[in-house]
């Protein structure tokens, strides 16, 4: 073992320790270190024995093991908990050191805490890391952000550690990691993630609960349907997970339908739908998954309403093949538009936070080893690389024409399911979308008539500029004077 560690990591739950794992199994020499010691002897004395990983007991004994510039990482609980970290670490550091913080923080978290650091010589990095903890033990997809001169003596270790996918030879060597852009973007980019990932499983359980309940199919049947798909377009980790969800038995029975209908939430898809109300950015089918998991949350309120709220008994008429291939158009086509919702969201960002996004990498660095690794990527990739500034996924040509192809499947889909009363809100949410993006004339021009009528917040003409604003006297009671025209 080398006499200075390459990297410290800090906070030995499951992503820690396995993030630890794969660092050694790659050549590098870590320092790991727990807030209670019993945990780190427990590591070395298992899982860590016989690796290039020594422990510390205290952060004077993690700061002396490391080689300089000292890399850090923090693998501990968001909010608090790394604001109290750096606290401690921050008077036993030097000048160019520098801390990562590989958690799911906020990105305005990593903002402010670039910029702290970055005033007392320090170099912070806020990085996304996805994939479990199978995808931290044998390759993640990691995102950093931040201060980009820690960047140089970071990339050996994490694009060394990353998972990899084919490069333009097909050879496995394209790394599923590199520089996101300044402050808190790493954590924009990862929480953006984490949002399309919300949708992705939304859209995968519409289509489960319409292969269900409209269609009668049994769990093994709709396994092999998950087991088809995946040999398509719609090739994926969450797939091919949800393939073998299905096949799994407890007594005989498929165990997903002993599980209770009541989702879970961490956070992250909540403020990936908050940022994009923030930002003004329509990211309609993420909002709906996460109002998906809240509704599904009230089970008690949606049992009793089950009684009370009559709607019609599902029947198919059709034919059951003809209904599942539209059934996957349906969920390719507003898979796009998730995605092209996601990268519009980071474009906005962008231009709001004055980041330089390279959309292209990113897709590549969501092509393997995090939750919502597809080949579907590798469309979105080169998407981007054609044409940088694209300015909505659905504009390129590879998916308008999927679009275009998918669509007769995907409206019927939403006809039936709104004809039986079976609720996916993700797939029409992204129809809806479709439709709204492609219509050149809204109507909001009723209501701006209204806002002017009723507070004189006055509108453009399409007969004068854009810019010139104008008010009527509607009711021939009100005044002349307009509000302002400002907008959030
Ligand atoms: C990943 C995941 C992960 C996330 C969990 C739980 O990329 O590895 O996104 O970061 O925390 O999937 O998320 P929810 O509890 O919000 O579903």
């Amino acid at each position: 073992m080398k006499e200075l560690s390459d990297i410290a990591v800090v906070g030995l739950a499951v992503m820690g320790e396995n993030l630890i794992l794969n660092m050694a199994s790659k050549g590098f020499t870590v320092t790991a270190f727990n807030r209670s010691y019993d945990k780190v002897e427990r590591f070395l004395s298992g899982r860590a024995q016989g690796k290039t990983i020594r422990g510390a007991d205290s952060i004077e004994s993690l700061v002396a093991s490391l080689e300089k510039p000292r890399k850090i990482m923090l693998m501990v609980k968001s909010g608090q908990p790394v604001d109290d970290f750096i606290e401690k670490l921050v008077p036993h550091l030097d000048e160019g050191d520098i801390i990562i913080d590989g958690g799911n923080s906020q990105f305005e978290d990593s903002d402010r805490r670039t910029a702290a650091l970055a005033e007392k010589g320090l170099l912070y990095v806020g990085s996304g890391v996805s994939g479990g903890e199978e995808g931290a033990l044998k390759g993640p997809s990691i995102m950093p952000g931040g201060d980009e001169r820690a960047w140089p003596s970071l990339k050996p270790i994490f694009q060394g550690i990353s998972a990899k996918v084919a490069d333009e030879n097909g050879e496995l060597t394209a790394p599923c990691c590199d520089w996101v852009g300044d402050g808190g973007s790493g954590h924009f980019v990862k929480m953006v993630h984490n949002g399309i990932e919300y949708g992705d499983m939304q859209l995968i359980c519409e289509a489960y609960l319409l292969m269900r309940d409209l269609l009668g199919m049994t769990a093994d049947e709709i396994k092999e349907v998950f087991v088809e798909w995946n040999n398509t377009e719609l090739s994926s980790y969450l797939i091919e997970i949800t393939a073998d969800i299905f096949g799994y038995k407890e007594d005989g029975k498929a165990l997903v339908e002993s599980i209770l209908d009541t989702a879970g939430q961490k956070g992250t898809g909540k403020w990936t739908g908050v940022t994009a109300l923030h930002l003004g950015v329509p990211l309609t089918l993420i909002g709906e998954a996460v109002f998906a998991r809240c509704l599904s949350a009230i089970k008690e309120e949606r049992v009793d309403a089950s009684s009370v709220l009559k709607g019609p008994k599902p029947e198919f008429k059709g034919d059951r093949q003809a209904f599942l291939n539209s059934l996957k158009d349906a969920l390719l086509a507003s898979k796009i538009v998730s995605y092209a919702q996601g990268f519009a969201l980071m474009r906005e960002a962008a231009k709001e936070y004055n980041w330089k996004l390279n959309y292209g990498a990113i897709a590549l660095m969501w092509r393997g080893g995090c939750i919502i690794r597809s080949v579907f990527l590798d469309n979105i990739k080169t998407a981007f690389d054609k044409d940088e500034n694209l300015r909505n996924l659905l504009l390129d040509e590879y998916f308008a024409d999927v679009v275009q192809n998918a669509q007769q499947g995907w409206r019927e889909v939403i006809a039936q399911a709104a004809v039986n009363g079976i609720s996916v809100p993700c797939l029409a949410s992204a129809l809806t979308y479709f439709d709204g993006y492609r219509t050149a004339n809204l109507p909001a021009n009723l209501l701006q008539a209204q806002r002017d009528y009723f507070g004189a917040h006055t509108y453009e003409r399409k007969d004068k500029n854009r810019g010139e604003f104008f008010h009527t006297n509607w009711t021939g009671r009100g005044g002349d004077t307009a509000s302002t025209t400002y907008d959030v």
